[in-house]
């Protein structure tokens, strides 16, 4: 087996073929997991995303059985041969994707993995993964680990819900919840009013709130650093939005002074299924937490998005009672749960 690193693409051109291949199986890879046609990524997001951008880069390789079609193509700065990500048509036979997210202005000895098996590899539901397919993921994480040494990255993160190779521990359970049930009309809190932002607008408070959430989520034992939010980082969250087509509606209370106090976030991708929108961030200002801003934001939240959205997918640490207790009304769905294996290279 060969590692491979899937190049940066050319922006306009089509996708190379491998990148169709690592979509087609990552969405099966989903939907098997989670037993919902709807959970779905795009070529075009996955194109945007190995663009990189001055927040995060993200990197895809794949392991390639060569004995059938050998790779010939230059070994890049990693150390790893790169092929195109646009305009490539050759046939690999991949047996499994890893694809890394690096964070680049916090988290700089972090990197996130999501492993991608070909659908060969991939148990029957409820069964674990058999001997060839433990021994692939193995060969994949070294030479994970290899480019991730060559990045300077030693925290490795990777999302898995079939167990982790060697010298994995687990950090955190995250449970993907759909939420379908009617929304309960809201009822907003005296004193307040509801304010509908998007894309990063700034609003007195948005920036606190954020932080506040960074820092106070429930994040197990993964090795995180809070982000801190400022006027700059929002001007530039709202760039790269833009640049991806992406939108982002975020729903604020906000008090008689004219600072928000509490929001909840929503974002939607084009390319995707429109009836379909993600929950984000809720946060509430630690000085006004347990009075019910929580519940009045998300009920503010759902009632603002666009009219075909029907499902929104949520998501919560297992063990986080508070934002289970926030999602009840809705009558959550578990979709998919999947545990962050950490490793400290040594
Ligand atoms: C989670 C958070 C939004 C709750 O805000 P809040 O205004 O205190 O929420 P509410 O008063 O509306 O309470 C919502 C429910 O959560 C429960 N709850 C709130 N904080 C809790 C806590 N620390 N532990 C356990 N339950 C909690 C409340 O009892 C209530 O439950 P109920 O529906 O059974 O009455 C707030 O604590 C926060 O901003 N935390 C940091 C960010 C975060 O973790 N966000 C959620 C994931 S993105």
């Amino acid at each position: 087996m060969q590692l491979v690193q899937i190049g940066r693409p050319v922006p306009g051109r089509e996708p190379a073929d491998v990148v169709r291949t690592f979509c087609f199986h990552q969405n099966l890879a989903a939907q098997e997991a989670s037993g919902d046609r709807l959970a779905s990524v795009s070529v075009e997001r996955v194109l945007t995303r190995l663009q990189g951008s001055t927040e995060s880069d993200a990197l895809l390789l794949a392991l390639v059985d060569d004995s059938l079609t050998p790779v010939l193509a230059p070994v890049g700065d990693l150390g790893v041969p790169v092929i195109p990500a646009t305009d490539d048509e050759r046939d690999l036979e991949v047996a499994a994707f890893a694809y890394l997210s690096i964070p680049l202005l916090e988290e700089l000895r972090v990197v996130e993995v999501e492993l991608v098996l070909d659908a060969g590899y991939l148990p029957l539901p409820g069964e674990e993964l058999d001997t060839d397919a433990v021994s692939v993921r193995a060969e994949l994480m070294r030479g994970v680990e290899e480019v991730c040494r060559a990045l300077g990255r030693d925290v490795l993160q990777l999302w898995s819900d079939q167990g982790a190779p060697e010298h994995y521990c687990p950090a955190v359970t995250v449970d993907q919840y759909a939420l379908r049930a009617a929304t309960p009309s809201p009822r907003v809190p005296d004193g307040f009013s509801v304010r509908v932002a998007r894309n990063y607008a700034p609003v007195d408070g948005l920036s606190t709130l954020l932080s506040t959430a960074s820092a106070d989520a429930d994040h197990g034992h993964l090795h995180t650093e809070p982000v801190r939010w400022t006027g700059d980082r929002l001007r530039e969250a709202a760039a790269r939005l833009a640049a991806r087509g992406e939108t982002q509606l975020v729903v604020l209370l906000v008090d008689g002074s004219g600072t928000a106090r509490a929001l909840c976030e929503f974002t939607a991708h084009s390319g995707a299924d429109p009836t379909v929108a993600e929950l984000g961030v809720v946060s509430v200002d630690r000085g006004f937490r347990g009075r019910g801003l929580g519940h009045a934001v998300l009920a503010a939240g759902l009632t603002n998005l666009a009219p075909e959205v029907q499902t929104v997918y949520a998501s919560a640490a297992a063990g986080d009672t508070a934002t289970a207790r926030l999602l009840a009304p809705y009558t959550p769905e578990l979709l998919t749960s999947a545990t962050a294996w950490q490793r400290i290279l040594p």
